[in-house]
């Protein structure tokens, strides 16, 4: 539960970030959080890959990692080994907020109902539209017109809980899958940010995600950013 203190202080939002790449996500909000423009404290970061480059983001801010990579001298990890390990560490760090931001491995509902805190996680399509992998080929494959980022609560059914917040922007006829992974990234650089500081000034509430009615002035979710890029 997201602590009403926490809010009411104006403390900073405690966040574990969870990740399996390059981690650039992690390095805006290290930067936001290092410029004082974000209200958080970044407790810890867990990689399930041990050649991440978000690790080396992490290190050089002097932000703890834990390594929990699925391939260990050759053998993989199993997800219930790799959840026990990331649930002991999450909860000696704490967190108020767990971040998937770029995390690859599917997690099991028990460990996503008995984690410490709640946990969000950064999708590149526009939700409930392709859930799961290669979202931009497939947006292309569509024709679609319109392709984005969301981000959604985690809960056990895959890319499924409420959509709390969408970076949208237009497909061009020239785009590829790489070129409009590109622009929907520059999106997710503002829109993660941004929904972290609604999260942590209690605009968004997080175990209430279909009532924002503290704030009933406010749209409905999922609240929209249009990118022009
Ligand atoms: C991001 O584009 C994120 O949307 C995607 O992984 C990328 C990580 O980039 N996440 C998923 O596909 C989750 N299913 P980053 O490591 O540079 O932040």
């Amino acid at each position: 539960m997201l602590d009403s203190q926490t809010k009411v202080n104006n403390k900073s939002l405690r966040i574990a970030v969870l990740v399996s790449g390059s981690g650039s996500n992690l390095q805006v909000l290290i930067n936001a959080m290092q410029a004082g423009a974000l209200p958080i404290e970044i407790v810890g970061v867990i990689s399930n890959r041990e050649d991440a480059y978000a690790i080396t983001r992490a290190n050089d801010a002097s932000i703890p990692v834990a390594v929990l990579s699925h391939v260990a001298s050759g053998k993989r990890m199993g997800i219930k080994t790799f959840e026990t390990h990331a649930s002991a560490q999450l909860s000696a760090w704490q967190p108020d907020l767990i971040v998937l931001a770029g995390f690859m491995r599917v997690l099991s509902g028990a460990f996503i109902e008995n984690a410490p805190a709640p946990m969000i996680n950064l999708h590149p399509a526009l939700l409930p539209a392709y859930k799961g992998l290669d979202t931009h080929q497939r947006a292309i494959q569509t024709g679609e017109r319109n392709h984005g980022c969301s981000i959604h609560v985690v809960t056990a059914e895959l890319d499924a809980g409420a959509v709390l917040t969408q970076a949208l922007l237009e497909v061009n006829q020239k785009d590829t899958a790489d070129s409009l992974q590109a622009r929907v990234q520059q999106g997710e650089h503002q829109l993660l940010p941004w929904t972290i500081l609604l999260i942590a000034k209690g605009i968004i509430d997080l175990n209430n995600p279909h009532n924002n009615a503290e704030s009933s002035y406010l749209p409905a979710l999922p609240l929209k950013l249009w990118i022009n890029n």
